[in-house]
């Protein structure tokens, strides 16, 4: 069901350095930080050739982030995304193994536009995973 790894997510408390790390030091590319308040993150995306780093830093008050980085003060993966083909069979299928899918069960679109579907920790080796739909919804 899953496919591709699609990114890994990072909090970060200080998104210039964390930026700096991956340019400077890291040698990658390294977009320009993106504010996305109805995701409650800015995010600077670091492209590889197979997947994407996200770097996240809350924004607003109500950031999915924040208290993530309040229990991991220097940072840390805060989920992982799994691209699947069919968002909605993907969670049917997950329910009907019971796995909790995060919110109401409804796929929203997430940072790239595409339907995405958060997966409960708990039931994932103890990592939040996001599924996002390949294609356009
Ligand atoms: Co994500």
């Amino acid at each position: 069901m899953i496919d591709r790894l699609d990114h890994i997510a990072i909090a970060v408390p200080d998104l210039g350095a964390a930026a700096s790390l991956y340019r400077d030091v890291l040698g990658a590319r390294v977009s320009e930080p993106r504010d996305l308040p109805e995701h409650g993150v800015t995010v600077i995306f670091v492209e590889l050739s197979n997947a994407r780093i996200e770097l996240l830093h809350p924004l607003g008050d109500d950031s999915p982030v924040a208290g993530f980085l309040e229990r991991n003060a220097a940072g840390g993966i805060h989920h992982v995304c799994y691209e699947v083909d069919d968002i909605v069979a993907a969670r049917d299928r997950l329910a009907a193994k019971g796995a909790r899918v995060l919110g109401d069960g409804e796929p929203r679109i997430g940072a790239h536009g595409k339907p995405v579907l958060f997966l409960h920790p708990r039931d994932f080796c103890g990592t939040l995973v996001e599924l996002e739909q390949a294609g356009e919804a």
